[in-house]
């Protein structure tokens, strides 16, 4: 399929033959009418019951037990040797932290006997600033299986390794390149920037302060996020599912690498954005941060990056720095 060929189809119950299907109703609606074992990759990020502008607050276990019927629903169309790829942060109450991923595990494991392969802390070096407890800088993705045959390519996701001239210091091997020639495994910790604070460089005038994706979704997945997993975690044409799509993020990932894709959600505006940017994606438009491009390190250069001259020159200031 070439991405100018991307045959989307709008509907708001399955239907066959699509590159991506779009449906703007409630997840659990459009899940049942999806066929059995017909999903090969399952990746969201559901809501985190935090008040954002698309939920409404519910007590937690109320949120919990319909979380539980998703996944349950999900459980059902995803194929014998598929995978399910949970990205959750925490659920704050009353400044209580309840860390999301410890109870949708039980869900996982204990209800539907699923087992876990990874918990991949994504972690992003910016966010709100705590002040009764450390900021938050890290979400987590439960990557599940169904069976113990299930799909894994690792080499499409090697990251280039730290030390490639490292070599054998002893046995049969003695004096031969010790390292991977195609990278190494980019193990359980991704950094993978959520907004581009990282990357833009502040102290010259006029490049935004946003990651080139940044819609007016309040918390949307970097591409590149789901890119690793959909290279890592499917075949070529097998289908990826996002039962909470929000603007579309996970199904761009797939469409990039060659996968079909399904999307849900319930705002009407969000939909419209998904499709907005598939659309923008076939005719070459779609804006994006480039797979493995490297997190922005400051060089001590930059303004932002230096001490502020008022704080050098106040003694109460200068004996904290
Ligand atoms: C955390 S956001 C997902 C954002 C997405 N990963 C992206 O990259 O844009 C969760 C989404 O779930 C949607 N949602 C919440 N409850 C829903 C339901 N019952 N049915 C369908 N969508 C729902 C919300 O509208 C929201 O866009």
């Amino acid at each position: 399929m070439s991405l100018f060929e991307i045959n989307l189809v709008e509907s708001n119950v399955y239907k066959e033959n699509f590159d991506v299907l779009v449906a703007c109703t409630d997840t659990l609606d459009f899940l049942k009418t999806i066929p059995d074992k017909s999903v090969e990759l399952i990746v969201s990020s559901p809501p985190y019951n935090i008040g954002k502008a698309y939920e409404s607050r519910k007590k937690f276990k109320e949120y919990l037990d319909f979380q539980k019927k998703v996944i349950e629903e999900c459980y059902r169309v995803l194929k014998d040797n598929g995978n399910f790829c949970w990205e959750v942060g925490n659920y704050i109450e009353k400044g209580e932290v309840y860390p999301l991923d410890i109870y949708y595990y039980d869900i996982f494991k204990f209800d539907l006997g699923m087992k876990l392969r990874n918990r991949i802390i994504w972690h992003f070096g910016h966010g709100l600033h705590a002040k009764k407890r450390f900021s938050g800088r890290y979400e987590t993705i439960l990557w599940f299986t169904k069976s113990d045959d299930y799909i894994f390519n690792l080499d499409p996701v090697r990251i280039p390794s730290k030390y490639p001239g490292k070599r054998h210091y002893k046995g049969a091997k003695k004096g031969q390149p010790s390292c991977n020639p195609k990278g190494k495994n980019p193990s359980d910790i991704w950094e993978i920037v959520a907004n581009d604070f990282d990357t833009c460089l502040w102290d010259i005038p006029n490049v935004k302060a946003n990651h080139p994706e940044k819609t007016i979704h309040p918390c949307q997945f970097p591409i590149e996020l789901i890119e690793r997993l959909v290279l890592a975690l499917t075949n070529e044409n097998g289908i990826v599912l996002d039962p909470f799509m929000g603007v579309g993020s996970a199904l761009i990932a797939a469409l990039l690498h060659n996968r079909k894709a399904i999307g849900i959600d319930k705002e009407e505006e969000y939909v419209s954005i998904a499709i907005q940017r598939i659309n923008d994606l076939k005719n070459g438009k779609l804006k994006k941060r480039e797979l493995g491009k490297p997190v922005y390190k400051p060089t001590g250069k930059e303004k932002v990056s230096q001490i502020p001259e008022e704080w050098k020159q106040n003694s109460l200031i200068r004996d904290l720095i």
